[in-house]
């Protein structure tokens, strides 16, 4: 039976890559294209260029959400999907979620090329907003689509620039005025979200697919505390409510609590502000991030359930107030599409391994939906939101080869 990974073109898979690194570029190798930006909109506007060149449909929902379909021969059946997202972080790479699309992008194109019919419908799909840092929570468009949550939730969330998700999404939508409109989710046969590493472990092991096992907990919290400004020269310090004291002690008690010999808990305070962030006044109020992950369920629920009260009682003569932005529990995925990808590692003589995810992926709100896994490829050094993030064509296409055989397989059945 003829392979849909024949037809992958590393080349053009490349040079798709590079065509939308121009979408916010920064100059120094990396870019910056924040969730429903005017560059995401451009990014999104260029693959629906291409989709459009090669007769594709081109779907849009109200999440913003793009979906590329290659009709199957049954009409009636629900459809195979595979994608990742287009928007990056403030300093980003070139390949965080946007090797995800064009791959899938490239399974449509040579299942095209090598004029292979399917039963089922296969959709390349670019996520909306998978990054959170512009619109927090990320994977808006994922949970929206799984039903997890309505967009309605998100629509007046504001970023730091000021800008309010609701107007941003009707601009981003007006990015690709050709795409039809569909309200919801639909019925999914299977999901493959190809994705680069992001840590150091394939590079290392010398291998070039991960079959990815699961994702593990992630949760976002913000935290803000309040205390009194007050002069900086003159309050005793006794005598103050300083919110930066009461933060670091948080903080720090934080970093204390989870402190892990295993290593395995991760821990991050990715933002921070103190205000009115003047040097001469003892700062009233602070707000910080938590990003807390764990692989391990029990050990997860426990942390993120207690957060409230345990920065509340480090929080001296300050008040606290913390915000559970999300917390999606561990999922694993499964079984049958991780020995599958195992299996089509192996036939096309690629070397592979099985081995969990750090990284949140949309992947994670696939998984209730239908069989759902993952398929990693290496990244240089397993530097990733960094603009110095690389992959290497050949690994990508690589990747790109078991999808297409996998999704094939997948959208035969
Ligand atoms: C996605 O980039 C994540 O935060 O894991
Ligand atoms: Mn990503
Ligand atoms: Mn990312």
């Amino acid at each position: 039976m003829t392979r849909a990974s024949t037809f992958i073109d590393q080349q053009r898979l490349w040079d798709h890559h590079m065509a939308i690194a121009r979408f916010g570029a920064t100059g120094n190798g990396g870019v910056n294209r924040q969730a429903l930006t005017p560059e995401d909109g451009q990014a999104r506007a260029a693959l629906a260029g291409w989709a459009g060149e090669r007769g594709f449909r081109l779907i849009a929902d109200e999440a913003g959400n793009l979906f590329v379909r290659r009709e199957g021969t049954d009409p009636d059946a629900p459809a195979i999907l595979s994608g990742s997202h287009l928007d990056t972080q403030p300093a980003g790479g070139n390949f965080d979620g946007i090797y995800g699309v064009l791959s899938a992008f490239e399974v449509l194109e040579a299942l095209e090329d090598g004029g292979i019919e399917h039963r089922h419908p296969i959709e390349a799909v670019v996520w909306t907003n998978e990054e959170g840092c512009r619109f927090a929570p990320g994977c808006t468009g994922s949970l929206v689509f799984s039903g997890k949550h309505q967009i309605e939730e998100f629509l007046d969330f504001t970023a730091p620039d000021g800008a309010v998700l609701r107007d941003e999404l009707e601009r981003t939508l007006a990015a690709t005025p050709g795409a039809e409109r569909r309200q919801g989710g639909i019925p999914v046969a299977g999901y493959i979200e190809t994705h680069i590493e992001q840590g150091p472990r394939l590079e290392s092991a010398g291998l070039t697919v991960g079959a990815v096992t699961g994702i593990q907990g992630g949760s976002s919290f913000a935290v803000t505390v309040t205390g009194i400004d007050g002069h900086a020269g003159t309050v005793p310090l006794q005598a103050r409510r300083d919110a930066f004291r009461s933060a670091h002690g948080i903080i720090d008690a934080l970093y204390r609590d989870l402190a892990d010999p295993s290593d395995t808990v991760r821990f991050t305070v990715g933002r921070f502000e103190a205000h009115p962030g003047s040097p001469n006044t003892i700062p009233g109020k602070v707000i910080f991030t938590i990003d807390f992950r764990h692989p391990d369920q029990a050990f997860f629920r426990a942390k993120v359930n207690g957060m409230a009260a345990f920065c509340a009682a480090h929080a001296g003569p300050c008040e606290v107030v913390v915000q559970e932005r999300h917390a999606g529990d561990p999922a694993d995925f499964d079984e049958t599409v991780v020995a599958r990808i195992e299996r089509i590692a192996g036939e096309l003589e690629i070397p592979a391994m099985r081995m969990p995810s750090g990284a949140d992926h949309d992947a994670k709100y696939m998984v209730p939906l239908c069989p759902t896994g993952m398929i990693f490829v290496p990244c240089l050094s397993g530097i990733s939101h960094n603009e110095d993030e690389r992959a290497d064509a050949q690994d990508l296409a690589a990747g790109a080869r078991v999808l297409a055989d996998a999704l094939l397989e997948m959208a035969r059945g």
